[in-house]
């Protein structure tokens, strides 16, 4: 059957470092336990750049593989949309260091910041821009270094988060396979919950600002935690109705991996078992705009997604930012 979707994913693909940093190296940098870390997160192990790597270093390797499975030759982009908080300079895009790396000369280059939910909120423009004739080749990406912004005296925020890209390439659907739906919402009542308070206008650096260890993430956990359970479940919810179908349609949940209990809260609100759930945190830990991207590569590798099956991304992120997108394989 025919369908109006205007857009598909062609490509997948992800990069992370070699350096693995797993819960028991963690005992030794903080006063935490292996266990604890498990049991309250999911985590086991996160991958951890050197101090050389840039955001754009992980992008570009992510776009090589996306751009190559699809078989679009990069002089060929039409944009690059590049999801990150922890872009190689304020300025300008890692977006454009990304073009110049893939040697992208036709392209137009950007950012998204949308924390968690930036390679929903990229896929999303993505789509429309497809939906309005005006581009064919877009590649999205998720590149995040969050170990740049961690700071390893923080017990509460340190084990979350690692490093990593995932990249997606999007062009005009085939008429059977595409993005059914995209719903993206923020609710800025939110912003003091999770930020880097340091570095933009507000804190521009100084040696204050660096005493006050304003250059890493702050988090308020059990305040995001709940925020994220309502606006997961929320945006999973809203998203289905939209496109006017139940969840027991659905082949697959990849949910942003965040932590173990969030996931299955989203689950348990739409009523969907756990095995058609996937999860791989324990691997990567929180790595914010590359998690789904990854996710999405690792499940269509492992071949958790088959033809006509319908595939549900869901995030949340500091901001706050919630995502949903709707594929059908
Ligand atoms: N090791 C051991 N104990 C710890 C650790 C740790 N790493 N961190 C906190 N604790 C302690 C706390 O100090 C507290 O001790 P107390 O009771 O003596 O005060 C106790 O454990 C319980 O702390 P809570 O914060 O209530 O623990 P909770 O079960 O909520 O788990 C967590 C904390 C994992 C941070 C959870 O709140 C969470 O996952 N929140 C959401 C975080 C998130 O998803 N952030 C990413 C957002 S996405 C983005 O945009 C980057």
């Amino acid at each position: 059957m025919e369908n109006n979707y205007k857009s598909m994913i062609t490509g997948l693909g992800f990069a992370v470092p070699e350096k693995i940093l797993t819960n028991g190296d963690l005992e030794s940098i903080v006063e935490t336990s292996e266990e604890w870390i498990k049991e309250r997160t999911g985590m086991s192990e996160r991958h951890i750049c050197d101090e050389a790597t840039a955001a754009s270093d992980l992008a570009t390797e992510a776009a090589k593989k996306a751009i190559a499975m699809a078989g679009v030759n990069a002089k060929d982009l039409d944009i690059i949309i590049v999801a990150t908080v922890t872009g190689d300079t304020p300025f300008p895009a890692t977006g454009c260091y990304v073009q110049k790396n893939l040697g992208a000369t036709k392209a137009a280059a950007f950012d998204i910041a949308a924390a968690c939910s930036g390679f929903l909120y990229g896929l999303t423009v993505a789509d429309n821009f497809i939906a309005s004739g005006a581009y064919k080749n877009i590649l999205v990406i998720g590149g995040e270094l969050l170990s740049k912004i961690t700071d390893y005296t923080d017990r509460t925020t340190c084990v979350l988060f690692g490093d990593g890209a995932g990249a997606a390439m999007v062009q005009p659907s085939d008429g059977i396979r595409g993005i059914v739906k995209t719903f993206i919402k923020s609710d800025g009542r939110l912003t003091d919950l999770l930020i880097m308070p340091g570095g933009g206008s507000r804190h521009p650096a100084s040696h204050e600002t660096i005493d006050q260890r304003f250059h890493y993430i702050k988090m308020e956990g059990p305040e995001v935690f709940k925020a994220a359970v309502t606006a997961m479940g929320d945006a999973a919810v809203n998203i289905l109705k939209m496109a006017g179908i139940k969840s027991k349609q659905l082949a697959l949940l990849i949910p942003h991996q965040a932590n173990n209990r969030i996931i299955q809260a989203t689950a348990k609100r739409i009523k969907l078992p756990m095995e058609k759930v996937f999860i791989n945190i324990e691997k990567y830990g929180n790595t914010s705009s590359a998690s789904i991207p990854i996710a999405l590569t690792e499940a269509v590798e492992q071949g958790r997604l088959k033809q006509d099956d319908y595939c549900l991304l869901v995030s949340f992120g500091g901001g706050f930012t919630t995502g949903a997108v709707l594929l059908k394989f």
